[in-house]
């Protein structure tokens, strides 16, 4: 798979009174880019046990986008590192704003990192605990699994089918 992380730092606050002007190019080009992923992962904190108000500017703009369908029956995923809870009150409040946007978030494995444990992350913010490493390339792989299922149906049926010939030795 090809991840590409979306920045969404030039958005305008949402503003019916501008859109119904024309959207701004960077709403243009976050439309474009969702209508043209396979799935979406939306990684988020959590501030004030909820998501970044950020995050939620940038699913307002994409939602008003229902006819040409970008966050509309979309797979997706929702990750999150933050304190103790991990996230766990700002990935809910997510489920309910994609829920009304349609969009078709994998609800299991979920992925909860507690950000501030020391092993977690180095100084430059990668990545080091070997076992959140491996719980995320499981709920990658799940990902995967969630978007062909949804996207592709077709192929969700042939890899089944691969697997289960795979299991018997034929
Ligand atoms: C304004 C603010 C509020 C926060 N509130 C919470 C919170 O309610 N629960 C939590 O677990 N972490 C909270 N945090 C910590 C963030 O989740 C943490 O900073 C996050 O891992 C870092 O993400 P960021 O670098 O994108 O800010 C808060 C941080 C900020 C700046």
């Amino acid at each position: 798979m090809e991840i590409a992380i979306y920045d969404i730092r030039d958005l305008p606050f949402y503003d019916g009174d501008v859109e119904s002007e024309g959207d701004p190019a960077p709403v243009v080009a976050l439309k474009s880019a969702i209508r043209n992923a396979d799935s979406i992962i939306f990684a988020t904190p959590e501030y004030n046990w909820g998501t970044s108000g950020a995050l939620k500017n940038a699913i307002d703009w994409a939602s008003r986008d229902r006819s040409e369908g970008s966050l509309m029956g979309k797979p997706a995923t929702i990750i999150g590192a933050g304190g103790r809870a991990g996230t766990a009150r700002a990935q809910m409040q997510l489920h309910e704003t994609l829920g009304e946007t349609g969009t078709l978030v994998m609800v299991k494995p979920g992925l909860q990192v507690q950000a501030f444990s020391p092993q977690q992350f180095d100084e430059a913010g990668n990545l080091t605990d070997e076992k959140t490493k491996e719980l995320l390339a499981k709920h990658l792989e799940a990902l995967v699994k969630w978007t062909i299922q949804i996207a592709h149906p077709i192929e969700f049926v042939r890899h089944s089918c691969e697997m289960d010939a795979a299991a018997v030795g034929s």
